[in-house]
């Protein structure tokens, strides 16, 4: 596609980063050479100086306000994307005498669970390896240890393309990876301790993480590790412990300023369910050509998942995808088949040109 101003844009179903709206694109270009009358780019300003700290102030606002946290929650910009927290979890909540468990649902999950044990005892409170992880578990699977401080989940497995239809209900604290499905869906706050996730899928570019931490608990974190990597320390300084990445944090203020525009996290969550039905509907009404492997109760809403009867179909379908303008279609290299991740900035029109091209496809293919 050609837009109004000549550029060729290309429906982009990235898993992350990932497609942004073209709004913020533009009106992003449009400040950066000559910020708000500057002289100079933001990106080439102190982080200390009053046009930063605007930004800085604003995109905490914004997130908080568009996440609806509640005032007992402080929200932060650490750097280092979600593998970071993967570890500063661990580091800041284990002590000798707890433990956390685990919900191993994915390859994400994995990560923040091999993560964690230098740091202390983890241990896996549900294992989704015997299903293949096609699906979460239900709270009354989840089997929690004593001692255990917290119940990491990740709340929807980018790779696997499965999400937690319902949050679980467990006795102990919940901490969750959100990194794939970050504000396109309401959270209970009252059941966590802390929330993270990278913010190059739902909210911005790479490289920052978003934390949102219970205030009260951030006295009784350890703090016997480099400074950086201490939650307590990132309050204390407001995320501005050392330099930030200024262009991250602007970025992830226009988008989410953008989220609230078009109506905020009910908005989001709605247009994800009719998105991605959409593009089920397409799965489910193919007569087995496209094939979804996931339980359906736990089939994620941003990343979806889907095969071909052969493996040499699904090379073809992506070629022809990508000369179609439809881009980043090859599923992850771990797991192999297709998956289309349609995130917060993708219209709907994407999704209804990939449907379409669905059926085209399937047509010229039947065997
Ligand atoms: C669920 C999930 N967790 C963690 C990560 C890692 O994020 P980052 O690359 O920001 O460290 C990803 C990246 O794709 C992810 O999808």
């Amino acid at each position: 596609m050609i837009d109004s101003d000549d550029n060729h844009r290309v429906f982009n179903f990235s898993a992350g980063p990932s497609t942004l709206p073209l709004s913020v694109l533009k009106e992003t270009r449009d400040e950066f050479v000559d910020y708000k009358g500057s002289g100079m780019s933001l990106i080439e300003m102190s982080h200390r100086g009053a046009h930063f700290m605007a930004v800085h102030e604003e995109a905490k606002a914004l997130a908080k306000r568009v996440f609806r946290c509640p005032d007992d929650f402080e929200v932060l910009f650490v750097q280092g994307g979600a593998t970071l927290q993967f570890a500063m979890v661990p580091i800041n909540f284990l002590k000798s005498g707890n433990r956390a468990g685990y919900v191993i649902s994915g390859s994400w999950a994995k990560g923040a669970f091999s993560d964690a044990k230098p740091y202390g005892e983890v241990y896996s409170a549900f294992d989704g390896a015997n299903d293949n992880f096609t699906r979460m578990p239900l709270s009354e699977e989840i089997q929690i240890k004593p001692d255990t401080r917290y119940l990491h989940i990740t709340s929807n497995e980018t790779i696997g393309g499965i999400r937690f239809p319902k949050w679980p209900d467990v006795d102990v604290p919940l901490i969750a990876d959100m990194s794939s499905e970050y504000m396109s869906r309401p959270v209970p706050f009252e059941r966590f301790d802390l929330i993270y996730g990278g913010v190059q899928k739902n909210l911005g570019p790479a490289g920052l993480a978003v934390v949102f931490i219970r205030k009260s608990v951030i006295a009784g974190l350890n703090t016997d590790a480099a400074r950086y990597l201490r939650y307590d320390i990132q309050y204390d300084k407001d995320s501005m412990f050392n330099t930030p990445p200024v262009f991250a944090i602007y970025l992830l203020g226009k988008m989410l300023k953008w989220m609230e525009g078009e109506g905020g996290l009910d908005a989001m969550e709605q247009a994800a369910e009719e998105k991605s039905s959409l593009l089920y509907d397409a799965i489910d009404q193919s007569d087995n050509y496209y094939n979804c492997p996931v339980d359906v109760s736990c089939r994620s809403r941003m990343n979806i998942v889907f095969r071909l009867p052969r493996e040499e179909l699904e090379t073809e379908f992506v070629k022809q995808a990508t000369a179609s303008d439809l881009l980043n279609l090859k599923g992850h290299r771990s797991v192999g088949g297709l998956r289309a991740s349609i995130y917060n900035a993708m219209p709907i029109e994407g999704v209804r040109a990939l449907v379409e091209f669905m059926k085209n496809f399937r047509e010229r293919h039947l065997e």
